[in-house]
């Protein structure tokens, strides 16, 4: 890796500085910080000479020593551009390019005996990355935050997707609407969900998608939450401005800092493309390099699971007993068994042969531990210990029967919320799946935070995340965080991080169902902080034939191309057996398609409408498309253009039926084979809430004969 740093300019000024500016790279992006009347700091950014950020100013307001917002002097402006690139562990793409103007302000409280901090600008071609800077001085030890007022002023009353600002949880649907509507809207964009504490001004979550009237896209969001609260955005509908709003902790202070401190980064993603903003590696880029040495052991996983029949079949459960008032000191054995018992000796096996010879990494196993009866509801702290089976999941059988297979079980520890319990266990709990095999925990945080009052979203949580992912490094174990707080590009630091859920995904089709909208939307929103576990792959998605009431709103071919539009290195399928033995051609795709690659292509994409990416594998020559449309059908282009030149291709096309649609026939598809080369271009017909998935490899010669060009 090659480092390119130069150090364009270093002055320091002893008089107040009236502006400062700053061009992206490409010259595309303008940005502008400056002080205001009684020495406020602010700041603007254009793209292209249309404003992205109207003049918006920043500050922080503190609870015990006087407030980071106003009386400031410019001491020092430092500028550096970098152009280097970096490796991630697992990724989108082999390679990532990080190339920034910066711009680093010094500020100076006179009136505080000559106080500073520093805001950091840098600059990107798709969008700016700002943070504050504490430094350790004599004037500035420890503070606590009552509030932070950065400002988003924005130049327009743009379209948002948005789900309400909330501590607790991200699981809400995604509403669109002007900005301006977000107050009318707050109520009923508020759906209930297990724990949660909406926010009472109007306000939304990051990532926050919006398009503006000329054509702008523009994402707001943050990187690196590390020791400091999540941020929601007040949103003021008469100004258009946003405000951030950070998460509070139990008596209501929002972080206590010690110099040297920061914050997170304030991210703003623009362009004029959709498909650019899918594309922004900045907030992996504003994210450190991670400090593990050894990251040999972090790899990718394509899982099935004990899981889905708790959802849809009625027949399983994670509990064991039907008590509902357990203790984890009694004897569990002695508990009436209710029968239906889904973590079972048998059924694992049955899953880890299924994995086997599919050719999957792991199965995941829910409800394996005690604890299940009364897990939820009672805000009680010691749930579960992570390491005592039920009596009928013999752990060291499975272990020896999934080694002899060649395929892992993945662990599963729900805390109930109760963080405290899960610190107090964690070192036994790692060392407990060390010695039987395991290398990856989904881990859970249903239901109210215990450290009661504290939220999933506030400064101790994202510390206890950090430390739960670090910790597991110790013992080389992958992990994937469900509920926690959404991600910030953090898997950058922390690769074993491997993925999160921190959104509504699959389960809740299964729990009233999901607008066909709703995954044309998440790579603009959630996932622009990193890979989710999603968990798609739902063949039987008319749910009444297990007497359920939903069913899930996407064809089966949709269902295949989420492996693709929905990015993460931990990818599940998470239908049962049984139904990937009813559609074999169609489950090869699942079994073909790649979760870790060299490279990616994204083709068209419009938020709330379609998503149309390419990716190639990673160390292989194999190519995978996956496209996604909303309740309309839609004609995909794809341009093969990113295949290499010279070479005729195989694509295996799976395509929707003529007559498929999500609510009416979502298993009617087609599979076809086709020679394709870089000229190719493919128009697909996408049925209402359906989709595309194409695998491509080099071909024989005689495919390449036998076969229909494209
Ligand atoms: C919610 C998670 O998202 C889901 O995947 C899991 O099965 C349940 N909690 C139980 O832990
Ligand atoms: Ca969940």
């Amino acid at each position: 890796m090659q480092r390119i740093l130069l150090f364009l300019m270093a002055c320091v000024f002893t008089v107040q500085l009236q502006a400062q500016t700053l061009t992206s790279p490409d010259k595309n992006l303008t940005f502008k910080f400056e002080l205001k009347e009684k020495g406020v700091p602010s700041y603007q950014l254009t793209y292209k000479k249309k404003p992205v950020i109207k003049p918006s100013t920043l500050g922080i307001e503190t609870k015990d020593v006087a407030s980071f917002l106003d009386g400031f002097t410019v001491t020092k402006t430092e500028l550096q551009s970098v152009n280097d690139t970096w490796e991630p562990v697992l990724g989108e793409q082999k390679t990532i390019r990080n190339n920034y103007n910066e711009l680093l302000v010094t500020l100076t409280q006179k009136a505080q005996k000559d106080r500073v901090i520093r805001l950091r600008f840098r600059l990107f071609n798709d969008g700016l990355g700002f943070r504050y800077e504490f430094p350790k001085q004599k004037e500035l030890n420890y503070f606590v935050i009552k509030e932070e007022h950065s400002q988003f002023n924005l130049a327009g009353d743009h379209k948002i997707f948005w789900i309400p600002g909330d501590y607790d949880t991200n699981e809400y649907p995604y509403t669109t609407s002007k900005v301006s509507e977000i107050p009318g809207l707050q109520k009923k964009a508020t759906v209930q969900i297990t724990a949660q504490t909406p926010i009472k001004e109007p306000s939304v979550q990051t990532p926050s998608m919006m398009k503006s009237a000329d054509g702008l896209y523009i994402n707001i969001h943050e990187a690196a939450l590390i020791n400091y609260p999540a941020m929601d955005l007040e949103v003021d509908a008469k100004t258009l401005r946003m405000k951030s709003h950070l998460v509070p902790d139990a008596v209501g202070n929002k972080g206590y800092m010690q110099t040297d401190a920061q914050t997170p980064w304030r991210t703003i993603i623009v362009s004029d493309k959709a498909t650019d903003i899918l594309a922004s590696k900045l907030i992996l880029n504003l994210n450190e390099p991670t400090k593990y040495k050894d990251v040999s052991w972090i790899k990718p996983v394509k899982y099935i699971g004990v899981w889905w029949e708790y959802f849809v079949a009625g027949k399983s459960t994670w509990a064991y007993g039907t008590e509902n008032n357990v203790k984890l000191d009694q004897d569990f054995s002695k508990l009436t068994p209710n029968n239906r018992h889904g973590a079972t000796t048998q059924n694992v096996k049955r899953h880890i042969d299924f994995a086997a010879e599919h050719g999957f990494d792991a199965v995941l196993v829910e409800g394996w531990n005690i604890g299940w009866e009364d897990w939820i509801g009672n805000w009680k702290e010691n749930v579960f210990d992570f390491v005592t089976p039920y009596p009928d999941f013999d752990v060291k059988e499975l272990q020896r029967y999934a080694a002899s297979k060649k395929v892992k079980i993945m662990m599963h520890h729900e805390t109930s919320a109760s963080a405290t319990n899960y610190e107090r266990r964690l070192h036994p709990a790692f060392q407990f799946m060390v010695d039987n095999g395991y290398n990856a925990v989904k881990t859970g945080y249903v239901g109210q935070i215990i450290p009661r009052g504290e939220h999933h979203d506030g400064q101790w949580m994202v510390n206890h995340y950090i430390h739960v992912a670090n910790t597991a490094a110790d013992y080389k174990i992958m992990v994937n965080s469900h509920e926690a707080v959404r991600p910030t590009g953090l898997n950058r630091t922390y690769p074993n991080w491997i993925a999160q859920e921190s959104a509504r995904g699959t389960e809740f089709e299964a729990m009233g169902g999901l607008a066909p909208e709703h995954t044309t939307i998440l790579p603009f929103t959630r996932l622009m902080g990193g890979p989710m576990d999603y968990t798609p792959g739902i063949f039987q998605t008319d749910l009444s034939i297990y007497g359920h009431g939903n069913r899930v709103n996407t064809t089966l071919v949709k269902q295949l191309a989420y492996y693709v539009t929905m990015y993460s290195p931990l990818q599940m399928a998470a239908d049962m057996p049984e139904n990937y033995l009813r559609f074999p051609d169609a489950f090869q795709f699942i079994k073909d398609v790649a979760v870790d690659w060299d490279d990616t292509y994204v083709l068209e994409a419009e938020p709330g409408d379609y998503v149309t990416t390419a990716r190639k594998a990673k160390g292989k020559d194999e190519w995978f498309v996956g496209g996604v449309t909303d309740e309309n059908p839609r004609t995909a282009t794809v341009n093969f253009s990113f295949l290499p030149k010279g070479k005729q291709y195989i694509a295996t096309i799976y395509a929707d039926g003529a007559d498929a649609s999500y609510d009416k026939k979502p298993q009617s598809y087609t599979v076809r084979k086709v020679v394709v080369t870089p000229g190719s271009v493919l128009k697909q017909k996408l049925a209402s809430s359906g989709g595309l998935a194409i695998s491509i490899k080099e071909g024989s010669k005689k495919e390449v004969k036998d076969l229909p060009k494209l």
